[in-house]
């Protein structure tokens, strides 16, 4: 056992190729079918960006008018989705929510266990469509509000926020939401694009593969970061108590949420396009104190640790200003993550090998049952 090396949480394991995107922490960059993502994030509506994840070029213009108009016609929630989310108590975690209509998505659909390409494309593009509905009808309910229709003249992020909040979003509002999806869109193989490329890779359905990658995602190591975030903000209340509750925190060894990257060590190549959003949020909404705390937290937290933020530092702060309950924000990331898992899964089942690693075994040794005679 001792010559054998153990690679925990497959740290710096290159297990496959991928063309979806590139992570290079060396130049602290990151792009999508080679497009750097800023450029996009600048650049593009999000229905184009998820286009480019799943068919490796940006649309034409018929191309995008097309997802566009096929995104239009699926954005309703389907009635039996609705009342399985009404079943669902209030208090349950919105990415319970949102893993169980996934489910029940899949067990609808009849083709759900045509595996090829372009099946898996057709499903991909209705899950794109119909999660904005799930995640907004989710946070109205909670709030005993009714369901609010789709909007045909609304473009995807102007849509989503018109479902969640009823009213046509400014467009500083919708051009921050705009970015915080495409910046949220794929990231190579973080641990919930590997969970449902390893569901893939047993040849399993495409919604199975994505409910496992809906569970991966809600840990706060991981997508639920952006809400611990937020929780973290209301902990500390000022940027005044900054410096006195990080103390406290540091020496009851907790991990402060929006701060770290198993790729990234020198920032986030995110981040910077992301606190650019915010600022205009900040701006918009006269959020001075919001933009204080972050600011202060950022600049105490890495003066003393020298580990920087990851993007649901500045997302975190940037849904809790346009609206977004804290526990809304990990199923937003679901919306567009759906685009990057999809493209992996896509990927993984065109040139596809069980993924089944290998471990060390470091229980007891043999053994045996006193009373066991074995058969002669
Ligand atoms: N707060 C405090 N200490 C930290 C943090 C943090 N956020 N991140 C890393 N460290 C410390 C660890 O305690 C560890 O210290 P030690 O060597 O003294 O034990 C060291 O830095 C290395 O940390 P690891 O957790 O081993 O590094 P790893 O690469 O496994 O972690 C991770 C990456 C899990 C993201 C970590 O930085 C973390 O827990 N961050 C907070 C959660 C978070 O923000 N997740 C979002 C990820 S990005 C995304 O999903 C969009």
């Amino acid at each position: 056992m001792t010559d054998i090396e153990i690679k925990k949480g497959l740290a710096g394991v290159t297990v496959d190729y991928t063309a979806v995107s590139k992570v290079n922490p060396e130049t602290n960059s990151l792009l999508y079918r080679g497009y750097p993502v800023q450029e996009l994030a600048a650049t593009q509506p999000f229905e184009a960006v998820a286009y480019l994840l799943w068919y490796g070029e940006l649309p034409t213009e018929d191309e995008l008018a097309a997802l566009v108009a096929e995104e239009r016609a699926n954005r309703t929630l389907d009635d039996n989705v609705r009342q399985a989310i009404d079943l669902i108590p209030l208090d349950a975690h919105p990415m319970d929510v949102i893993r169980t209509a996934v489910s029940l998505v899949g067990a609808s659909d009849p083709a759900a266990y045509d595996n090829s390409r372009e099946s898996d494309l057709v499903k991909s593009r209705r899950l794109f469509a119909k999660l904005p509905a799930m995640v907004a009808y989710d946070q109205r309910r909670r709030h005993g509000l009714g369901i609010v229709d789709p909007r045909d003249d609304l473009d995807y992020a102007q849509n989503f926020l018109w479902m969640t909040f009823g009213d046509v979003p400014d467009p500083v509002v919708a051009c921050a939401f705009n970015v915080s999806m495409i910046l949220y869109a794929e990231h190579s193989f973080n641990a919930s694009t590997f969970t449902a490329r390893v569901i893939t890779s047993t040849m399993a359905d495409l919604y199975s593969a994505v409910v496992g990658a809906i569970g991966a995602l809600k840990g706060p190591l991981h997508g639920g970061a952006n809400e611990a975030v937020m929780h973290i903000f209301d902990e500390i209340g000022t940027a005044s108590n900054v410096g006195p509750w990080l103390d406290t925190a540091l020496a009851e060894k907790r991990k402060i949420m929006g701060f770290g990257h198993r790729v990234y060590k020198r920032g986030d190549s995110r981040v910077p396009t992301m606190k650019v959003a915010l600022d205009t949020l900040v701006e918009h909404y006269g959020a001075r104190d919001l933009a204080a705390l972050y600011d202060s937290l950022e600049s105490e937290f890495v003066s003393r640790k020298g580990i920087y933020p990851n993007l649901d530092y500045p997302s975190g702060p940037s849904y809790n200003l346009m609206g977004f309950d804290t526990l809304t924000f990990t199923p937003i990331f679901v919306a567009a993550r759906i685009t990057g898992w999809t493209a992996h899964i896509v990927e993984q089942a065109a040139s596809n090998a069980l993924i089944r690693p290998l471990s060390a075994y470091n229980g007891p040794e043999e053994r045996h049952i006193n009373s066991y005679v074995p058969d002669t």
